[in-house]
């Protein structure tokens, strides 16, 4: 059974003062819940990772980066490493999130090389896929996809904890949500690459997350699907309450 991973991606909001209120209330809103059955994770800025490390570990919460080098060190302005992270406690990180790939020139071939490094320094890594509109609508996605996986999983012979997002571009912060069905065959192509690669073993274990205007409306219908094992949230993370809602619906 893989356990289902909620994992809301802040990008860039939230000030250090506004952390400690923040998990504050989202702890009361699941204060009568057990939550062992789902994982939460939040990823947050690079200056609010040790604030919210400091506040989240003790309620069973993650917290990851959005971002990480390949290189442990060196002459790479305004860049953070593995183990810089690590240092302050952080353990996963997202990889190749569409707005890193869209803004600021993240490729398939770095994200492969974050991906790589990250599983052999111990890192979490959660690396986000996902086509765009037009793709989708000139038949392409599987085609992108692939691609994009390929890239990911073409130097790993082990793929350790490695988590996927599928995030359709066209999905995220528009308000428009991949429909159950869409989603859910887009997660079962994803895990067919896995399980061509490594074997249905190895794949079945592989958590695979929705992101996309996922929200407490259809995150139900979403984790109903068999190949979706969880959400990558941004608007709907950064409010306590609607997280905590989908927290409780994915239980
Ligand atoms: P959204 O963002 O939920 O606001 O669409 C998701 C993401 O970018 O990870």
């Amino acid at each position: 059974m893989r356990k289902r991973l909620l994992a809301g991606n802040w990008k860039m909001n939230k000030s250090i003062a506004e952390l400690s209120s923040f998990f504050e209330s989202f702890s009361k809103e699941l204060a009568n819940e057990k939550r062992e059955n789902v994982e939460v994770l939040f990823a947050a800025p690079y200056l609010q990772l040790a604030e919210a490390n400091k506040l989240a570990s003790s309620l069973g919460i993650k917290i990851a980066s959005q971002n990480v080098h390949f290189e442990e060190s060196g002459a790479y302005t305004g860049e953070v490493s593995i183990g810089m992270l690590k240092e302050i406690g952080v353990n996963a990180t997202l990889i190749g999130h569409s707005e890193r790939r869209q803004y600021f020139g993240e490729t398939d071939e770095s994200v492969s090389k974050k991906v790589e490094v990250c599983l052999k320094s111990g890192m979490t890594p959660i690396a986000c896929v996902g086509e765009t509109k037009e793709d989708r609508e000139s038949n392409k996605t599987e085609e992108v996809l692939k691609t994009q996986i390929d890239a990911i999983i073409s130097k790993l012979d082990d793929i350790g904890d490695l988590v996927v997002a599928y995030e359709p571009v066209w999905a995220i912060g528009t308000g428009l949500t991949a429909s159950n069905e869409q989603a859910q065959q887009a997660h079962a192509f994803i895990r067919s690459l896995f399980t061509e690669k490594y074997g249905k073993e190895v794949s079945s274990k592989l958590r695979i997350l929705y992101g996309g205007s996922a929200k407490p409306s259809n995150i139900e219908g979403l984790l109903e699907q068999p190949d979706i094992d969880g959400g990558l949230v941004g608007g709907a993370s950064l409010k306590p309450a609607d997280f905590a809602e989908m927290v409780k619906k994915a239980l």
